[in-house]
């Protein structure tokens, strides 16, 4: 008691964190902290470090690697397609729940949290759904209806059961779409305009009270001009700080985070100062979909190292960025990386002009590349006094 009371509450959690999740060394054997898997390094500091999770590499008995990793070394997990609205309601009114309810129930047997995503987004719907909207079958105000019940019932049929929704995706335009001012974007908007984002938050709230809402969206990891015209963290910042002001239930900023090595990259710093500026408005953060691809010029798939190599130093570095960010701001609650493995990565199959790859932290062999080991160091070497465990917000009613 008496040394509870000089320590800070940091410093109690630290210890109680500490506490839990210490493996007993063997007398005769060192505690070897690297061969433990990202999942326990993760819980030292309370983070959660997630995959994103392609259900049909999960199902093939041909490939048991896939399965084991995805059991092993995270603490949390995310449908990649699974519980999408086209996914979930191929046909109007059918809900099809196999693959979903299979992740749900994984999760569970693995003790593994589970990032719902996504509840609304403008792509990967049901094409009797855009159809409808584009032949005038189906009315705004029945549109808005229809959202307001997917929401419900893949929130209700979840609930109590999803640690963090991805209640609305990439809902803002980027500065290469047109007009280059940041606008609210997409089938939504354009359909139902910007209100859309609080009624979503507000239905998924009614629909399960403990769930920590997330707003999701790439390109928010690094401020620029800070002007919202031009800046896209600026806006989502002003939105979600527009929405808190209304009374909306949001609980968290979800950073995307896929990177590419030839783009200009962020240092931790850049990336520590974004996380703080979304958590100063009372939201919990998250990195979501962490991937960092790289060109994959004819000299690397020919196999010349002179180009491998320094994509490969470049993509640990990134994935490191994020981390260490992630692990210095005490609102980051997890880290999720789009797919462990090139063997089943979205990459090469979305960003194909020119072909990009070798995104993910193993190769396609599933042997651990720098960036795996690079995470893991950040892991291992983090601690106080700048690194605390996490502390997550209660959900807004
Ligand atoms: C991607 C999946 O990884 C692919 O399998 C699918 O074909 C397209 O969508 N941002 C998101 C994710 O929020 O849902 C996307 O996932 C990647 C970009």
């Amino acid at each position: 008691m008496k040394l509870r009371r000089w320590m800070t509450a940091g410093a109690v959690a630290v210890a109680t964190v500490a506490a839990l999740n210490t493996v007993p060394a063997a007398a005769n054997r060192p505690y070897d902290p690297t061969a433990q898997s990202l999942a326990a390094l993760g819980l030292r500091h309370g983070l959660q470090v997630g995959t994103a999770v392609d259900m049909a590499a999960l199902n093939d008995t041909s490939d048991p690697q896939y399965r084991r990793l995805t059991t092993s070394e995270f603490s949390s997990v995310t449908a990649e397609n699974a519980m999408k609205w086209e996914s979930l309601e191929p046909t109007r009114g059918a809900y099809d729940w196999a693959a979903a309810d299979q992740l749900v129930e994984f999760a569970k047997r693995n003790r593994q949290s589970v990032r719902g995503h996504v509840l609304v987004w403008h792509n990967q719907l049901p094409a009797w759904l855009t159809s409808g909207v584009a032949d005038g079958s189906i009315s705004r105000q029945e549109l808005r209806e229809l959202l307001r019940r997917h929401i419900t019932t893949v929130v209700s049929r979840y609930k109590g059961k999803i640690w963090q929704w991805d209640v609305v995706n990439e809902a803002v335009s980027d500065p290469w779409d047109t007009p280059s001012t940041l606008h609210y974007k997409g089938f939504w908007a354009q359909n139902l305009g910007p209100g859309y984002i609080a009624d979503a938050f507000r239905w998924a709230r009614a629909a399960d009270p403990k769930a920590l809402l997330f707003y999701n969206d790439y390109n928010i990891e690094a401020f620029g001009s800070g002007n919202p015209a031009d800046d896209k963290p600026q806006f989502v910042h002003d939105m979600v700080k527009g929405l808190l002001a209304q009374g909306v239930p949001i609980d968290g900023v979800g950073s995307q985070g896929h990177l590419g090595t030839q783009y200009g990259n962020y240092d931790t710093l850049q990336v520590t100062a974004a996380l703080k500026k979304f958590a100063a408005l009372g939201v919990a953060t998250a990195f979501t979909e962490v991937d960092v691809r790289s060109e994959m010029t004819e000299a690397v798939q020919a196999g010349n190292s002179a180009e491998i190599n320094p994509r490969l130093q470049a993509s640990a570095a990134n994935f490191s960025v994020l981390m260490k960010a992630c692990l210095a701001v005490r609102s980051c609650l997890s880290y999720t990386v789009w797919g462990f493995s090139d063997k089943h990565s979205w990459v090469p199959g979305w960003f194909n002009d020119p072909p990009q790859g070798m995104a993910t932290i193993y190769d396609e062999s599933y042997q651990p590349k720098r960036a795996y080991h690079e995470l893991k160091s950040d892991l291992i070497f983090a601690g106080p006094p700048y690194v605390l465990p996490r502390i997550a917000p209660k959900p807004r009613r």
